[in-house]
């Protein structure tokens, strides 16, 4: 049997896209194991979503950045992470974080990279007028949402949009290319040239 990869997650919310990545390895559409989850945030409703599946979880305080990261590495070494998912994770790590796991950090953000980094994308979005958004996974570098692009995919903004309703639109979308990119590294398939990400389709009836 294949050996499972083991992720670590980052959350500090609602954790919609960690709960995909639970469905997604419950469905067998993932060879994988959740190791840990870990949040900023003690009441975050991801915890709970993790505790009913039997996911260890770890709440770390944040205080000093220095010693919450400090913390948070230990805790995914100790738990033998190999990939660390941030799914909703709203706090910026340090190039030292980074650095510690090169090419291992993969985020989802909820806007088509690099247009509208940061806070609020879906709200930028909206407010800049653009008629085409959507969502982001990439690898984390030491600058914000700037790391190598994994996948992307497609929304449309509707005249009438609320941040709400684009957002839940987005959303959908979010879940199915982080399951999607979490398998393919999971099966060894990505090369990383610079800034470039390279699917290896050999052996793979799905369309990307
Ligand atoms: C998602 O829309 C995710 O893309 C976004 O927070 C939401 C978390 O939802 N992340 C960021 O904006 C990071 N900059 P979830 O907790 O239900 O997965």
């Amino acid at each position: 049997m294949d050996k499972k990869l083991k992720i670590g997650v980052l959350a500090s919310g609602r954790g919609t896209n960690l709960q995909a990545m639970i469905d997604g390895i419950q469905r067998g559409e993932l060879s994988a194991e959740i190791a840990i989850v870990i949040s900023d945030n003690r009441d975050a409703m991801a915890l709970e979503r993790a505790r009913k599946a039997n996911i260890p979880t770890v709440y770390v305080k944040p205080g000093k950045k220095s010693e919450f990261e400090r913390e948070v590495i230990n805790i995914l070494e100790e738990n033998n992470a190999e990939l660390i998912v941030l799914a909703g994770f709203m706090r910026i790590l340090s190039p030292n974080f980074v650095n510690h796991f090169p090419l291992k950090i993969i985020n989802i953000h909820p806007s088509l990279l690099p247009s509208f980094p940061g806070l609020e994308a879906q709200r930028q979005a909206i407010e800049y007028g653009v008629k085409i958004t959507g969502c982001t996974v990439h690898f984390v570098n030491e600058m914000v949402d700037a790391g190598p692009i994994i996948l992307q995919e497609a929304v449309p903004v509707y005249d009438d949009d609320t941040v709400e309703s684009l957002s839940d639109r987005i959303l959908e979308k979010e879940h199915k290319i982080l399951v999607e990119a979490v398998r393919i590294f999971s099966e060894n398939k990505l090369k990383v040239i610079g800034r470039r990400v390279f699917i290896d389709k050999t052996g793979s009836d799905k369309c990307l």
